[in-house]
């Protein structure tokens, strides 16, 4: 019965293409699992504003993520797949727990103080969007009581301060909120720039070399690839002093089932460049049919609004019923039927 399954709820922001740090970090888990959890993945739309979008690219790349998620292996009849925006539990938890939530401990985390650095000196400023992000996250994972939040390592700190919130209220209050666990891979959980191979891999770096996105044709895969930073080291080895080495054989392993071992002793004496051919390809092996998939799903719009539709309805009662007791736990009288 799905209601004994355990619950995972997990998310992505469709604020730009794809990576396979995206697809390793979190997607590639979130199929693995969603046979043994009742599982909600979520396209958080409402987190992608806290950067400025561009309306029509935003519509867009929704649609285009929850496509991505189909084509990844995420099947529709086992799993809840809906909009952040659809469901306005979201936002209204989210400004519950802000009335638990210290400036001072959002401040602290480092995605926002990441971010904020490219505002300095930008007459504009910081928005109150990107310091607020983790609650709206922790409003996200709690509102359905989960037990498991897979995610890539960049997301700890926001997983600890949900820990943190939930215990706050059903301290302050009475058992409200399950505590969740995060589930970060053991190889995929920090995929490195292909440029600087001691920084995470991210969609929005300048230079287009440092990544490789899920949605990149085979040509330009194998170009990233064979133009990946190594070293002068020359041996395929698993080390903290060869990054980028280390960075392409996890990737190589993850995409392949091979162990570190057995990738150190079959290129043995051989250098890189059959090495980095053999990562490119497992690449596309592993891409190719999921870009296939995207392609045809995109165009199939009815097919996608009818999963965002029934998605919608199952997230929103289960939210709904989890607000209702954070509204009565702070002294809100209901509304009168
Ligand atoms: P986002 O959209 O930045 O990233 C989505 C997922 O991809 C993982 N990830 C990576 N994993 C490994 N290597 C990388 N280089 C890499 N880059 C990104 C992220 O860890 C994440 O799992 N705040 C979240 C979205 C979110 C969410 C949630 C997640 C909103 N609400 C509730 C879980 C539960 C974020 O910005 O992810």
């Amino acid at each position: 019965m799905s209601d004994e399954k355990k619950v995972i709820f997990s998310g992505i922001q469709p604020s730009g293409e794809l990576t396979i740090g995206n697809y390793f970090g979190a997607l590639k888990n979130w199929v693995k699992l969603q046979d043994e959890y009742d599982c909600y993945y979520c396209v958080v739309d409402l987190h992608a504003i806290t950067v400025r979008q561009e309306p029509k690219d935003l519509r867009r790349r929704t649609l285009e993520l929850l496509a991505t998620y189909i084509a990844a292996g995420i099947d529709p009849e086992k799993n809840t797949m809906f909009i952040q925006s659809h469901v306005s539990a979201h936002a209204e938890a989210q400004w519950i727990l802000n009335c638990f939530t210290y400036v001072g401990e959002l401040s602290r985390m480092t995605q926002f103080k990441d971010k904020s650095k490219k505002y300095e000196g930008n007459d504009v400023g910081v928005g109150a969007g990107l310091l607020n992000y983790p609650v709206l996250m922790a409003a996200d994972i709690l509102l359905y009581q989960a037990d498991l939040v897979p995610v890539g390592k960049d997301q700890t700190q926001h997983l600890e301060i949900t820990r943190n919130i939930a215990e706050r209220f059903n301290t302050l209050y009475s058992p409200t909120f399950k505590i969740p666990e995060g589930y970060i891979p053991e190889k995929g959980a920090k995929i490195m720039s292909l440029q600087e191979p001691t920084k995470k891999m991210s969609k929005s770096s300048d230079n287009p070399n440092s990544f490789i996105l899920i949605m990149d044709p085979p040509d330009v895969i194998r170009k990233k690839i064979s133009r990946a930073i190594t070293d002068s080291i020359g041996v395929v080895k698993y080390s903290d002093e060869q990054p980028g080495v280390k960075n392409l054989m996890n990737i190589l392993s993850i995409t392949t089932g091979m162990a570190v071992e057995e990738i150190e002793k079959k290129y043995d004496g051989q250098g890189y460049a059959q090495f980095k051919k053999d990562v490119a390809e497992a690449l596309v092996n592993e891409l190719e049919p999921i870009q296939t998939k995207v392609k045809e799903l995109v165009n199939d719009k009815t097919y996608l609004e009818e999963i965002l539709k029934k998605g919608e309805q199952k997230a929103s009662y289960v939210a709904n019923k989890t607000l209702s007791k954070m509204m009565k736990k702070v002294g809100f009288i209901p509304k009168f039927k």
